[in-house]
């Protein structure tokens, strides 16, 4: 059997990690390779449904998909994760329940995803309007040694896409 692994996409909103999650897990399932995909979004419909964005509860959202990612990774499967995932504490923790976890820094600079704001919530924090929003009024503690440094600012999609497929190939967890 294949060995599992989690790829931890963490960055603000906006800086491209469902985008790239996405395009990564499509070229893993082309090529047959088992994976499953864990986006912070469709996670708060379901399993973090009625979760906030104070720390207490951000921390709950972000355990509840450490622990999914980690059984995944431990039968095999490459379960890849996009969620801001803000605090570096709670990063370390899903880092030690999982097998051959990757944490990937998706880095846009605040101007850059403020400029983007490809949901309109930037605007809509500016005014107030969202409590707690990260990069504004809320941290987001950038990870201090993550296994890949993405910066979208200066890359498309598919380029970041294509520096985590091979880094996988690099560590033998894609034939
Ligand atoms: S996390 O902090 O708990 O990891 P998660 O990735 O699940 O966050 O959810 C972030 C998404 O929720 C954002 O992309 C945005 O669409 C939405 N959102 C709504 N309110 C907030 C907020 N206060 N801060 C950040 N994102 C928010």
């Amino acid at each position: 059997m294949v060995d599992g692994y989690v790829l931890w996409f963490t960055g603000l909103s906006g800086a491209g990690k469902s985008t790239i999650a996405g395009l990564v897990v499509d070229e893993l399932r082309q090529r047959g390779a088992p994976v499953e995909l864990l986006d912070g979004d469709e996670v708060r419909t379901h399993l973090s449904k009625g979760l906030g964005f104070g720390k207490e509860d951000r921390d709950t959202n972000v355990r509840r998909i450490g622990w999914v990612a980690g059984l995944l990774s431990r039968h095999g499967v490459g379960a890849v994760t996009a969620a801001i995932s803000p605090y570096a504490d709670v990063r370390s923790e899903v880092r030690a329940m999982a097998h051959n976890f990757i944490e990937i820094f998706v880095d846009a600079p605040l101007g850059e995803v403020r400029r983007r704001d490809v949901k309109g919530l930037y605007a809509r924090a500016d005014r107030g309007e969202i409590p707690n929003f990260t990069g504004v009024s809320d941290p987001y503690e950038p990870p201090r040694d993550p296994e890949l440094h993405l910066r979208t600012a200066d890359e498309a999609p598919r380029e970041s896409a294509a520096t985590v497929l091979s880094y996988l190939q690099r560590r033998g967890l894609l034939k």
